[in-house]
């Protein structure tokens, strides 16, 4: 009933035939798209993960194969052997690779039968939800603009690869049963059967085992490693996800600098055809905040934020002035010819600000005759003016205002910032936007827990003329930590590492890790650090994140195989799941209902 392969082998992939091939004798193998009778003729889209090509089966040539031919149906796996055909010019299909040709049948073997699909797999049947193609994700793969993105990453990676194997980079891989390696997230964990009662966590990054690598002295490593992470997931976040991850010995941060944008402009040339201007730009922590409100700043587009807390104190408005007196700041922007935008659009952004925290936000409409705004009256000329001026507003334009503590404040008026680029289409499909942000603060003060945590990780180096603030002023020190930000989304961080153990203990001490702690989390690191360990640093990509960029892609799920939903379930495979009771036993496990 079935036939099989013996005898036959595939001469090519369904995507390569063209014009010039006519006459050739060739075996094509794949799934059929579509089956279409045309009075007589049978017409067989064939699929492979290259293209499609059509198959031709002609009853008055061979009426047992076009009998069984007219047996296919949609998504059987098949081999069909005939001969290139040019195709008539009105039949030439222009929006195929393969569409100047067909393939003239003269055997069809059916290797398998298949379920009617639970979705189309023609591209253009896009409305299908998350949860069902992920279940029958094999099925969806097959759909070309899915099975595109797979093709791109493992190009990337080959790319990634290449370059780096040039630069003198070695690849080695690092334990995935590790102890916790703290990048900010919950451990995932591995119950140790042999040594009940302890666990094994699964790395959050390779962060330890490439500083040993180079106390090692490989000098400069990578690897494309998969990192696991237990945190709330979003569109651009994974439980687990991979990470381009490299680190080099006895370099500063320019170092660093010159081989990432090295890769990362290959990587958009070979894949994009994209020249992509180097140096980067670069921008401080500080500068990025007062600018953009954010930290990864968007530059595709203008907007720029400014900061207006010293004209906020001349005016006479409560809510700016008890935001002011509290230590608290008032930041602008300025949406040219913007004072056009509908009321509920205007209601919009201010619940926009709210979800981030922000009391309110104001606006004011600059019309020819002055201010239209709830807030003009009391504000008096001199200062609209001011205001005016520092925000280059012109008749037409819209003023937008939030008054709270800075973080607030920047991030909620950040935000709106984006919305209105992207609402406004001030942001090109096609252009990218790269920038280094640099000077990061080491540390961030976690009210929560009533000390402070490290911005980056707590392996990263302060900088060397702001040590003398470790202990007097921690908040003010400035780390050598850095990241790479294309198009407003974090690719990727690193930092220069404490390569000395006096540094790596005054760090844990501000961190408010004790001696012991210490010593009983991360002895292994401190001590090796002692055995000559030379100045090193390093970075990690957000591979995932990197690829949905290339593809033009929003969620990382795009581009990964077989991902996992927002609960980090596998609706495939329905994992995560239940296990014997006999194997928790074995691990001296409960579970607690
Ligand atoms: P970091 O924690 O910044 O640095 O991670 C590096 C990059 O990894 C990506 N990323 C993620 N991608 C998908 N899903 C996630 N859950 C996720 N979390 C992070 C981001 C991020 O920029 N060891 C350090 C690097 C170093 O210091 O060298 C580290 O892991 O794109």
């Amino acid at each position: 009933m079935f036939d099989t392969l013996h005898g036959i082998r595939r001469t090519h992939s369904c995507g390569v035939l063209r014009s010039q091939d006519a006459g050739r004798e060739v075996a094509l193998m794949g799934w059929v798209q579509r089956a279409r009778d045309h009075g007589g003729l049978i017409f067989i889209d064939l699929r492979d993960r290259d293209g499609l090509t059509q198959a031709v089966f002609n009853p008055e040539v061979n009426p047992e194969l076009h009998k069984k031919a007219g047996l296919l149906r949609d998504e059987y796996a098949v081999a069909v052997r005939g001969v290139v055909n040019l195709r008539p010019p009105d039949m030439v299909n222009p929006l195929l690779d393969t569409g100047e040709i067909e393939v003239l049948a003269t055997e069809l073997r059916l290797l398998n039968r298949s379920k009617t699909p639970p979705f189309e797999l023609e591209d253009f049947r896009v409305d299908i939800s998350e949860a069902l193609r992920l279940r029958y994700r094999y099925l969806d793969l097959r759909r070309p603009s899915v099975m595109r993105h797979l093709l791109l990453r493992h190009r990337a990676a080959q790319v990634t690869r290449t370059f780096l194997n040039e630069q003198g980079f070695i690849e080695v891989e690092t334990p995935i049963l590790t102890r916790s390696t703290p990048e900010g997230a919950r451990d995932y964990l591995v119950p140790s059967r042999v040594s009940k009662g302890l666990f094994y966590a699964l790395p959050q990054s390779p962060q330890l085992f490439k500083q040993l690598l180079m106390m090692s002295g490989i000098d400069r490593y990578y690897q494309l490693c998969r990192c696991f992470r237990d945190e709330d997931l979003r569109a651009d976040r994974q439980p687990e996800f991979t990470q381009i991850d490299l680190e080099m010995a006895f370099i500063t941060e320019e170092d660093i600098f010159a081989v990432v944008e090295g890769l990362v402009s290959t990587l958009f040339a070979h894949i994009l055809g994209v020249e992509l201007p180097r140096p980067y730009p670069r921008l401080t922590f500080q500068e990025s905040l007062d600018r953009f409100g954010l930290d990864r700043p968007d530059l595709r587009f203008g907007l720029e934020l400014r900061e207006v807390t010293d004209l906020a104190r001349e005016a006479d408005f409560r809510s700016f002035r008890e935001v002011v007196d509290q230590g608290g700041i008032v930041k602008a922007l300025c949406g040219p010819g913007l004072t056009k935008l509908p009321r509920k659009e205007l209601d919009g952004l201010i619940d926009l600000a709210g979800v981030y925290g922000a009391r309110g936000l104001a606006w004011v409409k600059v019309q020819p005759e002055g201010w239209q705004s709830p807030l003009a009256k009391y504000f008096p000329e001199g200062v609209k003016e001011a205001v005016n001026a520092r925000l280059a507003a012109r008749p037409g334009d819209l003023l937008l205002f939030v008054a709270d503590a800075p973080p607030v404040a920047n991030t909620a008026l950040g935000q709106v910032r984006l919305h209105l680029g992207e609402r406004e289409g001030l942001i090109s499909p096609d252009a990218y936007s790269l920038v280094w942000v640099t000077d990061f603060p080491l540390l961030e003060y976690d009210p929560a827990e009533g000390r402070y945590a490290a911005m980056h990780h707590p392996f990263t180096a302060p900088r060397e003329e702001d040590l003398p603030l470790l202990a007097a002023d921690p908040r003010r020190v400035r780390a050598r930590a850095y990241d790479l930000v294309l198009n407003g989304q974090e690719i990727g961080g690193g930092s220069i590492r404490n390569h000395r153990r006096d540094l790596q203990e005054a760090v844990f001490q501000t961190l408010g890790i004790s001696t012991a702690e210490a010593e009983e989390k991360f002895g292994f690191l401190l001590e090796a650090l002692e055995y000559g360990a030379p100045p090193h640093g390093g970075v990690a990509f957000g591979f995932d994140r990197l690829v949905a960029i290339l593809a033009g892609v929003r969620s990382i799920r795009e581009v990964i195989a077989f991902p996992k939903t927002q609960k980090a379930g596998c609706p495939l495979t329905r994992a995560p799941a239940r296990v014997d009771p006999e194997q928790l036993l074995e691990l001296g496990l409960k579970v607690e209902k």
